[in-house]
């Protein structure tokens, strides 16, 4: 296990949910624990970078010497994110950002009615995407979490999103996923090379992606 393979370097990775308020007492939100995040904040910090973690709410404590940026909302995530991007090298995507939240939030608790309801959503801003049109030296990375067609899904947005590395997670599998201290993913870069990995924990799920990565940085600096 070599370490300080990051050193110098800034690294920013987001982590968690997020949480879209319907009133002050109710949100849309998803099972993420921010476990794979974390993990990915203390290996880059094991291999010596200044990390910045943007975390959604979540349990867990930050891994030590990395700087947390905390925050609720997809809009919240973004600017945070956003903010933090320019004088980034390598950037991790593993937050579970919603996709859609509530046109409206209500200042007040709705009340209950007789009848039905029903809330009208509207789109968040697509982080990684917008990341993937800015982005100049960074190296960017983004998760996929799919159901399905998994590879299929995960070469669409290596593309779509103008990522340097998919990191694909069928969410259904036994041990891969939501709030599990394992995950089963497979790697998908732009040469249209793929590594599947077994069941591992998400700390050596973190070291095998960082340890990915450092290789990315290298050949995208030899050019
Ligand atoms: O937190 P854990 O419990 O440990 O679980 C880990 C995990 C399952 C959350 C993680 O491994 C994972 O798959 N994270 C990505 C979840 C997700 O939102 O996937 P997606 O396929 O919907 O999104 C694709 C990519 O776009 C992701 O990098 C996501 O951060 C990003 N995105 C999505 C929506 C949005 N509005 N902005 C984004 O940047």
């Amino acid at each position: 296990n070599q370490a300080n393979r990051l050193k110098g370097k800034k690294v920013l990775i987001t982590a968690g949910p997020t949480r879209e308020k319907i009133d002050p007492v109710r949100f849309i939100s998803n099972h993420s624990s921010g476990k794979m995040g974390y993990a990915l904040a203390e290996e880059a910090k094991r291999q010596g970078a200044d990390v910045v973690l943007v975390s959604g709410p979540v349990q867990l404590q930050a891994p030590s010497g990395v700087d947390i940026v905390k925050v609720e909302s997809a809009e919240e995530m973004y600017k945070a994110v956003l903010s933090h991007f320019d004088g980034a090298d390598l950037v991790i995507k593993t937050a579970a950002v919603a996709d859609y939240r509530p046109k409206i939030t209500h200042e007040h608790k709705v009340k209950k009615q007789a009848e039905d309801m029903t809330i009208e959503l509207e789109r968040t801003k697509d982080i990684l995407y917008e990341l993937g049109q800015r982005k100049k030296k960074q190296l960017l990375v983004g998760f996929a979490a799919e159901t399905n067609n998994v590879e299929a899904y995960a070469r669409k947005k290596l593309f779509a999103k103008n990522a340097d590395m998919i990191v694909a997670n069928n969410v259904m599998a036994d041990g891969a996923g939501f709030d599990t201290d394992t995950n089963i993913v497979t790697l998908f870069k732009r040469d249209g090379t793929m590594t599947e990995l077994p069941l591992m924990s998400k700390t050596a799920v973190a070291e095998k992606i960082i340890e990915e990565s450092t290789v990315l940085i290298k050949e995208m600096n030899k050019d």
